[in-house]
């Protein structure tokens, strides 16, 4: 088992640390490429949901990121945060489903996470925060 943790101010700039993180510790299994863009994605949505949603943008606030890679190649990450929470976890993966009104949330973050991870597991408590824990099987790397 390969682990890593960090922990970063919740700041949308740092949602391209989070991916390019991501991406970084997934290079010694030579990862296809379509596989290294789902993980960055997946991540991006998690961390960028912590900080919008969770956290209302206060960047006095801190996002956890946790990675780890078993031997079988399957990987896990778990975004964390320590907000606001999310009252009904079974609703907010439907397609469409924002509680930000605007052009710019279509309410497709989870939707996203939910296709392209093999499980997708909501752990919230309103007032407490939420973790989102996700895993995915890498191809077995050929050559
Ligand atoms: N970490 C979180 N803390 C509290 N609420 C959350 C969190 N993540 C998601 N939510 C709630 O779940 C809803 C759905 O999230 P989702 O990522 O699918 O859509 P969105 O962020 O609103 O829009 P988009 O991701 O398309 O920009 C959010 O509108 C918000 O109400
Ligand atoms: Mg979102």
């Amino acid at each position: 088992m390969n682990e890593m943790e960090i922990t970063f101010s919740a700041l949308l700039v740092n949602e391209n640390f989070a991916r390019t993180s991501v991406g970084a510790f997934l290079t010694p299994l030579n990862p296809t490429i379509d596989e290294v863009i789902e993980m960055k994605t997946i991540v991006a949505e998690a961390v960028s949901n912590a900080i919008i949603h969770g956290y209302n943008n206060n960047e006095n606030c801190k996002v956890v990121l946790k990675m780890s890679i078993s031997e079988d190649r399957t990987v896990q990450l778990i975004v964390k945060d320590f907000g606001k929470g999310i009252e009904n976890v079974e609703e907010v993966k439907a397609p469409f489903y924002t509680t930000l009104k605007d052009l710019e949330h279509a309410g497709m973050g989870m939707t996203i996470i939910d296709t392209l991870a093999d499980s997708f597991e909501i752990v919230s408590e309103v007032g407490i925060g939420t973790k989102l824990i996700m895993t995915r099987q890498l191809k077995e790397h050929l050559g």
